[in-house]
């Protein structure tokens, strides 16, 4: 089994979109039998709270599914239990490590730079602009789903 965290800060708007984005992908290309898909915040601040309503209306509007999704924390086990681990913007990466702290995860990558874009996801909770952060999002779950597929062999 393969296993991709994405990761945010608040764990409730951009991580929660790929999450979901993601799978939809996954299941359309009917890997789900070999890919596991889980969001996390690097901050404590809505543990167990839904996905925030602009998220799931973005959602909703593309028929990708948020159902189940709670924010949790990142911790270090993430670590051991996930392949990929995809930091939304640089300060996640910064705080990915900081939480993972000694161990020396191989493929821990900051979402756009899978893309042309090589910039932070707008986070959208600032910004107000979740179709901005959709289609971004969009284009970084395409380009990890071909990294992956370049990369690992499903069996
Ligand atoms: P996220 O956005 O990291 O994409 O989930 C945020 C959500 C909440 C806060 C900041 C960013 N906040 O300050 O509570």
């Amino acid at each position: 089994m393969i296993r991709v965290l994405f990761v945010c800060l608040g764990n409730i708007c951009r991580s929660p979109m790929a999450e979901g984005i993601f799978r939809k992908l996954v299941h359309d290309e009917q890997l789900t039998e070999y890919i596991e898909v889980d969001s996390a915040g690097t901050s404590d601040w809505h543990i167990g709270k839904s996905p925030h309503e602009g998220t799931l209306s973005k959602l909703a509007e593309y028929e990708v599914s948020a159902e189940g999704m709670a924010a949790r924390q990142l911790t270090v086990n993430d670590a051991e239990d996930f392949d990929y681990i995809i930091g939304m913007d640089a300060e996640n990466i910064g705080n990915i490590h900081n939480i993972f702290g000694e161990s020396n995860h191989q493929r821990i990558i900051r979402f756009l730079d899978l893309t042309s874009h090589q910039k932070d996801v707008p986070d959208p909770y600032f910004t107000g602009d979740f179709q901005e952060t959709y289609d971004l999002v969009l284009e970084g779950c395409q380009a990890l789903l071909d990294l992956i597929k370049k990369e690992e062999v499903f069996s």
